[in-house]
């Protein structure tokens, strides 16, 4: 497949490696984290000088490398060609934190009245149009700049979504993808932005020939979304035509790499945290999460004091080990949700001393740990893209564990029928009869929910993510359908 592919470029915020300063006055890398980074980085490779990865320069070391001419030192390490782009700090700071993981998220993930926002000044409008759309334009720019007329260009994310319809405006004949790696909500959500955004938002995605989704539910979202602007949505086969033009609509589930994530479970520093956790006995409830608002952290909590009031035979031997990755830090709302998270443990330990254990460190080897050892882990995200930690925790457990998951993980779809639901995750009362119908089930119902889950879980290799994508892209340029089916 590969030998066909024309030249492609990827389009993304942050890139497949970050740049620190070292105190030596040199510069270190590290790579990014994340199914995203992993999947993408494959076809980048596999193409080499035929690839090109376009993403922002999102701190100062990145910024200070690049001007040191840095980047140009990525080809020989990553095999393909990095573009950083140089965006003044105020206005990234505006087009990421303002626009794209405050209003783009909350309205993705419809949190609204979870986090009681309830109005814009004039301020968010000015974001929008001063900084998130000239950043989107300036992406879509370098990309016309860097290929010629029959690229393949591959933008990620909300970060990116009106820099299709930027390329769109160039007047070329490139073949332009969109993916959102979010939930979508709907338009009951996106109509809460003031004017322009919403129209604004949906018209730049409709600029792509082709817009992807983890799973139906957000592909459906976004076709509402466009029928709310007065696009015609063709829903049999998921496609929208809007100013004379044809954008189809597909989802295609992230899958994880599990190789990696098995090497790396097997290794020394995993095995040392799933034996401590092994040792302390009893049963383990595991969740693994960014701390963010859409993963209902604190309800999750909540849910677990609940149960252990409840059942004092579950109180008497059951641990939460809680691995939260602080993350978006320079937000208020973010800071203010990890506050209610430090607030409901600490409630729950008052009442069931060191039932719950709260770690707040980036580290991937304590997680692979727990994942290796759980009884339960929880996943009760109010919406969430994919959420790969449901994928990773069932592709290595060894215990036998059972996946309490809420319907609004985009992983549902595919793992929903071999988790004990939560139906609704807003309802404490509904999670915690959830994770009690989890720690109740008979160890042979557990082991054949865990096998079945593991098999679905190495069924599709990350490979062919992007490979359908790129060969739906290349029926799309060739004038015929997606060969990936409408749902
Ligand atoms: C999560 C989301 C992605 C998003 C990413 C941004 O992983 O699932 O949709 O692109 O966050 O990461 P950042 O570190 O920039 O907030």
């Amino acid at each position: 497949m590969t030998t066909e592919v024309p030249d492609i470029v990827l389009v993304s915020n942050r890139g497949p490696v970050s740049f620190t300063e070292e105190p030596s006055g040199d510069y270190g890398i590290t790579r990014g984290a994340g199914g995203l980074a992993g999947a993408l980085d494959w076809v980048a490779r596999d193409l080499g000088d035929r690839a090109m990865w376009i993403a922002a320069a999102s701190s100062a070391a990145d910024r200070a490398a690049m001007r040191a001419g840095k980047t140009a030192d990525l080809r020989s390490l990553l095999g393909y060609p990095v573009c950083l782009l140089d965006i003044e700090p105020v206005t990234y700071d505006r087009y990421y934190n303002d626009v794209s993981n405050r209003l783009l998220w909350f309205a993705n993930h419809c949190l609204w009245d979870e986090l009681g926002v309830t109005d814009f000044d004039a301020e968010t409008v000015d974001a929008w149009t001063n900084a998130y759309e000239p950043v989107n334009k300036h992406f879509a720019e370098t990309a016309a700049t860097a290929t010629g007329s029959d690229a393949l260009v591959l933008f990620q994310d909300y970060h990116l979504a009106t820099a299709p319809g930027h390329l769109r405006l160039l007047g070329d004949g490139r073949t332009i993808l969109h993916f959102t790696h979010s939930s979508f909500c709907g338009p009951d959500c996106l109509d809460k932005l003031p004017d322009p955004i919403p129209r604004q938002l949906i018209e730049g995605m409709l600029g792509a020939d082709l817009l992807g989704f983890h799973v139906p539910p957000w592909a459906h979202g976004f076709l509402r979304c466009c029928e709310s602007v007065g696009a015609q949505v063709n829903h049999e086969q998921s496609f929208v035509e809007h100013a004379g033009r044809r954008s189809w609509v597909r989802s295609y589930p992230i899958p994880i790499d599990l190789e990696d994530l098995k090497e790396r479970a097997g290794k020394g520093p995993a095995r040392r945290w799933a034996e401590r956790y092994k040792s302390h006995g009893g049963r383990l409830l595991v969740r693994a999460d960014r701390a963010e608002p859409s993963k209902n952290i604190v309800r999750g909590f909540r849910a677990f004091g609940k149960m252990l009031d409840d059942r004092p035979d579950l109180a008497e031997d059951t641990r939460f080990l809680a691995c939260l990755y602080p993350t978006r830090e320079a937000m208020p709302e973010y800071r203010s949700y990890l506050g209610q998270v430090h607030r409901a443990a600490l409630d729950v330990n008052d009442r069931h001393p060191g039932s719950i254990e709260l770690s707040l460190e980036a580290d991937f080897d304590r997680v692979l740990g727990a994942y290796l050892v759980y009884d339960a882990l929880l996943v009760n995200s109010l919406m969430d893209g994919m959420n790969l930690v449901s994928k990773e925790g069932t592709a290595i457990n060894e215990a036998a564990g059972v996946l309490v998951l809420a319907r609004g993980a985009g992983s549902y779809e595919e793992l929903g029928s071999q988790s004990v639901s939560i139906d609704d995750p807003y309802n404490i009362d509904a999670t915690a009869a959830a994770m009690e119908r989890a720690f109740d089930m008979r160890p042979a119902e557990r082991s054949r929910r865990a096998e079945k889950l593991r098999a679905i879980v190495a069924g599709r290799l990350p490979q062919q993510w992007i490979s359908d994508q790129l060969n739906d892209l290349q029926a799309i340029r060739a004038g015929l359908e997606p060969a990936t089916p409408a749902q």
